[in-house]
């Protein structure tokens, strides 16, 4: 990973972000312009995150919605993550928790056959191995084939196909339903007891 700066701490701005609008625009500012906004925030209902986890870096904000940043015009646009999001150990870990789980694979596979015949569904797409960190969070800025499923297992193996503890997506994300283009993937954006999944990522 490319670390043109690596972690400082953004306690300070993050916590400015939330002044907001009593003053009116630019009342917030920072050189960095960082804020954890709603967008971010979703898929933590109430709870704000802690100081430890506005390190910018690899471990920052475990369950949020990276991409609401790490992506073209965001606030961390050097960064912009293709696929990422966290890994719990509950069904309904509390983003605010020591619940990240690491050293997990989460596996990107193509989601259907290609018209072509060079690769079939349910396949291990290039560069789709990631592996969770000590935060249980997972990114990458690699490109993807889409649609895509996911799968995340605990394996020794080369992949996650002969694991005992796996988790396999049925649903097939990352392509516009309208275009078909390929969209960025925020797993996090659905995985909450109240948004799309319903549950966070968790291996069972
Ligand atoms: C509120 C905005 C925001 C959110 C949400 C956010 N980040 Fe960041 N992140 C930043 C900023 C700002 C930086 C530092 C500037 C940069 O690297 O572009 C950063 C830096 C990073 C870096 C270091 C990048 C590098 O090249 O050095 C990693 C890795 C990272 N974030 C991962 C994540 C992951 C994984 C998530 C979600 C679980 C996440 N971030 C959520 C704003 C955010
Ligand atoms: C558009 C919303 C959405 C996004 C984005 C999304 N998921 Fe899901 N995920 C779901 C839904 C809905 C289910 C339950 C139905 C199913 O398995 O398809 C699910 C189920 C899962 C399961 C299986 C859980 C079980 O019951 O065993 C895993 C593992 C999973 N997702 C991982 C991921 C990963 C990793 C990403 C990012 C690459 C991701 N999801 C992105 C909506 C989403």
């Amino acid at each position: 990973m490319s670390s043109h700066r690596g972690n400082k701490p953004l306690g300070r701005l993050l916590a400015l972000g939330f002044c907001v609008s009593l003053l009116g625009v630019g009342a917030c500012g920072n050189d960095d312009g960082l804020t954890v906004t709603a967008e971010a925030q979703a898929s933590c209902v109430g709870e704000e995150p802690t100081e430890a986890m506005k390190l910018a870096g690899a471990a920052m904000l475990p369950g949020r919605v990276c991409g609401a940043c790490h992506r073209t015009g965001g606030q961390a646009q050097n960064s912009p993550w293709t696929v990422s999001g966290t890994v719990f150990s509950g069904k309904n870990s509390p983003c605010n928790s020591t619940e990240g789980l690491p050293g997990v694979f989460v596996e990107i596979l193509y989601g259907q056959d290609d018209p072509m015949g060079s690769y079939r569904a349910g396949a291990l797409q290039p560069n789709g191995r990631l592996k969770t960190n000590s935060a249980g969070n997972f990114y990458t800025a690699q490109k993807f084939v889409a649609p895509m499923r996911a799968r995340i297992c605990e394996s020794t193996g080369a992949d996650c196909s002969s694991a005992t503890r796996v988790a396999t997506m049925t649903l097939k994300v990352g392509s516009d339903p309208v275009t078909g283009a390929t969209q960025r993937v925020d797993c996090n954006l659905c995985h909450y007891a109240s948004g799309q999944a319903l549950t966070r990522i968790y291996l069972p």
